[in-house]
Order: structure tokens, then C-alpha cells, then sequence
């Protein structure tokens, strides 16, 4: 039972969830991750932003108990997934006067998958206020992180924003505010990978917007509270602004060592052209890992063997999954082996449609690689030098 205060009268009422290991069933959480809710308490209201994922839902009853919490007059819904609403249904039992707060859209969502009362949530407009008293509520829509009904609120007196995911990581820790930026650096880039990305425009547009206010602590709904905002808006700001980097991802499957052959050759290629490159066996890769990668990339080249005439299902796994995270990536390529065979270069090129990229000339070997397919090797690893120096990727 914790609830920690962030500011005087702002208690994390929330819960940290340890042992988690898999989010939406595709998204792996190698440390863990918290669910961070945060009760206001002004001279005349309470209010309650956000709730836990509905298997913690007694942490988060226990903390409000502990801190003596009889009402509660409004609880914000910055966001309708669960891991954030799906406990709103208990805190209404347990505190029946309360209203909860949300975008027009994220009521219609709330209503939808928590079959709560139409009546029981009151929206709010982009810039609307609500008083507690002696302190100021103020909504701001920032849709599309990364849902479309998504908002965040401003406690203006103090200085704080609730931006729910936004800025968010992955981590369980029992530090209240970052204590080790490198770690929490790491696992915001994660989030921001695997769940941000795909919104990269909205995102931006959100980041101008939050621009005209003055913010002190970033409060998310999960992972550890920023009071350095500049941190992680800066590290935003990179991630979204920057032109991509000197990197080649290569993601890769071999069955029977022809592919892995040719990602060897092509990597040692490549790093001797000053280039970095993040190599990844998607036997057996934390899929996580590779999504990060890809943030800063220049250049993604799959590597895979032909199965049944198309590529191996985890070269098409990743590839969907690069095309569903749309990064900034310029350049594409294929490199692999088939035994007679197939469609694998036109089958994964087809499944690229939402990135706008080059593709690079992909190389083919049948069988295992020899001379020749060491120096079509070689020459793609130089063009891709080339397209990065024009592009001044460093
Ligand atoms: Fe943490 Fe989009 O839920």
C-alpha cells in the first residue's frame, strides 16, 4: 500500500505491476510496469486522475483508503484503454457521488467498453477548466497518443501536467521520480517505439501544443514521475525532429546458415563503411528491442531464407510490424538464400506500403553464398553509404 505525494496535496495513488511481462498480448515489458494514478485534493474538491489496469484495482482502492479519501467529486479519464479506465467501474461503486471527466470521444469509448451510464461522464473541451477550489484543472486534447480520444490535464497552481501515456515508459520501479535517466531514457525511447511512433505527426503537433504551458513535473500514467520535464521533452523532441542516423537495422532469420552467412558478410561491409548497424535474430530477439532501433534508423534490410515461395513468417512478422511503427526510415532492402525459387523480395516490398522509402536493389543467393553474392553484398553495403552521405545522416 503506497501513495506518495508529488507536490503538496498531489498524492501517486497508483500500482506497480512487477511481474508483467506481455502488454496487448504483443508488446514484451522486460521490467515491468506501473499503472499510475493521482488523486488532487483542493480546498472545496477531489478529484482523481486516471485509474489502474482492473487487475490492481484494490492498490488503488487500498491507497485512497489509507489516505482517508470519503468522496471523490471527479475522476479524469485521460484515456479509455483499460490499463487506465478499466478500474473506473470500481471507484464509482466504491465512491457513487463521483463524475468522471473526459473528451466527447473518449466518453462515447468509456460508455462502450465499461457499459457505465451515459449520464455518469461529463465532457470537457479542449481548454476547459474545472475548479477545485483553490485549484485550476485544465484540459488539453492532445489526440492520438496514442487513441484517438486521448487528453491530458494541467494542474495550473502547481504546475504539473497529467499527460496519461504520453512520455510514458514501461517500468516498474518503487522510485516515485526518476532517479537513473539512462535507464528510464531507455525504456521512454521503448515506448515511444512501440506504441508512439506509428502517430509520429500527431505527436509533434501535441508537442507544439504543449509549448505554451509552463510545466514543472510531467506526471505520467506509467513508469516514474519527470520532475526535469527537459529530459524527456527533449528526448521527444529528438526522436520526432531529428533526421534519422548513420544506422542500418538488420533484422534476420536463417534456417540452415545461408541467410545468417550473408548478414555476417554484409554487417562486416557495412561497419567497415563507417556505418552503425543493430543486428537482430528474430529467432529469437526481443521484438522491443528491434522496434527501439528503429527510431533513429536510416536503413532497414530483412534478411531471410525462402519458405514455401515467399519469406520465413518472422521476416514477415518484422516487416509488418516495420511498416505498422512507421519509422522515419528512408531505405529498404532484402537479403537472403532460396532453394528454387519464390516471391519473397515482391512479397515483402508489398508489405511496406505505409512507409515512403527506396528500395534498395535486395540481394538473392541460391544455396550458399558465394563470391558473387559476397560482391552484390559489398555493393549494396555501398550505395548505402553513399544514400547516407547525401542525406548527411551522421
Ligand atoms: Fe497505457 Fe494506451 O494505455
Amino acid at each position: 500500500m503506497w501513495q506518495r505525494e508529488i507536490r503538496p496535496g498531489v498524492h501517486w495513488v497508483g500500482a506497480i505491476d512487477w511481474d508483467r511481462r506481455l502488454f496487448d498480448a504483443l508488446i514484451p515489458l522486460p521490467d515491468g510496469t506501473s499503472y499510475n494514478s493521482y488523486l488532487i485534493r483542493g480546498s472545496e474538491k477531489v478529484a482523481l486522475v486516471d485509474t489502474v489496469d482492473p487487475t490492481m484495482k484494490q492498490k488503488l482502492l487500498e491507497n485512497l483508503n489509507h489516505l482517508g479519501i470519503d468522496s471523490i467529486d471527479y475522476v479524469i479519464a485521460n484515456h479509455a484503454e483499460p490499463d487506465h479506465s478499466g478500474s473506473i467501474p470500481d471507484v464509482l461503486d466504491r465512491y457513487p457521488g463521483s463524475t468522471i471527466l473526459a473528451t466527447p470521444r473518449c466518453k462515447g469509448m468509456l460508455v462502450d467498453r465499461l457499459v457505465i451510464p451515459e449520464e455518469k461522464v461529463e465532457t470537457v473541451d479542449d481548454g476547459e477548466t474545472v475548479s477545485l477550489g483553490d485549484r485550476t484543472l485544465e484540459f488539453i486534447h492532445v489526440p492520438w497518443v496514442h487513441w484517438p480520444e486521448t487528453m491530458a490535464t494541467y494542474l495550473r497552481e502547481e504546475r504539473v501536467l497529467f499527460p496519461c501515456d504520453f512520455f510514458g515508459s514501461h517500468l516498474a520501479t518503487s522510485d516515485l521520480f526518476v532517479a537513473d535517466e539512462g535507464r528510464v531514457y531507455e525504456a521512454a525511447k521503448r515506448y515511444y517505439a512501440e506504441i508512439m511512433m506509428p502517430f509520429r505527426s500527431n505527436i509533434e503537433r501535441n508537442l507544439e501544443k504543449l509549448k505554451g504551458y509552463e510545466i514543472d513535473i510531467i506526471a505520467c500514467s506509467h513508469g516514474p514521475v519527470y520532475d526535469r520535464p527537459d529530459f524527456i521533452l527533449d528526448a521527444y523532441r529528438s526522436w520526432v525532429f531529428d533526421d534519422p542516423r548513420n544506422i542500418v537495422v538488420v533484422p534476420y532469420v536463417s534456417m540452415h546458415g545461408s541467410t545468417r552467412r550473408m548478414v555476417e558478410h554484409f554487417v562486416g561491409a557495412l561497419v567497415e563503411r563507417g556505418i552503425t548497424v543493430q543486428q537482430f535474430d528474430l529467432a529469437a530477439t526481443d521484438v522491443g528491442k528491434m522496434a527501439m532501433s528503429l527510431v533513429d534508423a536510416a536503413t532497414v534490410v530483412v534478411g531471410t531464407p525462402t519458405v514455401l515461395t515467399g519469406p520465413h513468417p518472422a521476416a514477415a512478422y518484422a516487416t509488418l510490424l516495420v511498416n505498422a511503427l512507421k519509422p522515419k526510415l528512408r531505405f529498404v532492402s532484402i537479403i537472403g538464400s532460396y532453394g528454387w525459387g519464390g516471391k519473397t523480395v515482391e512479397t515483402l516490398a508489398g508489405m511496406l506500403s505505409s512507409l515512403k522509402v527506396e528500395v534498395l536493389e535486395p540481394v538473392l543467393c541460391k544455396g550458399f553464398p558465394r563470391d558473387a553474392d559476397f560482391e552484390a553484398l559489398d555493393r549494396l553495403a555501398v550505395t548505402i553509404a553513399e544514400k547516407h552521405r547525401e542525406n548527411g545522416f551522421a
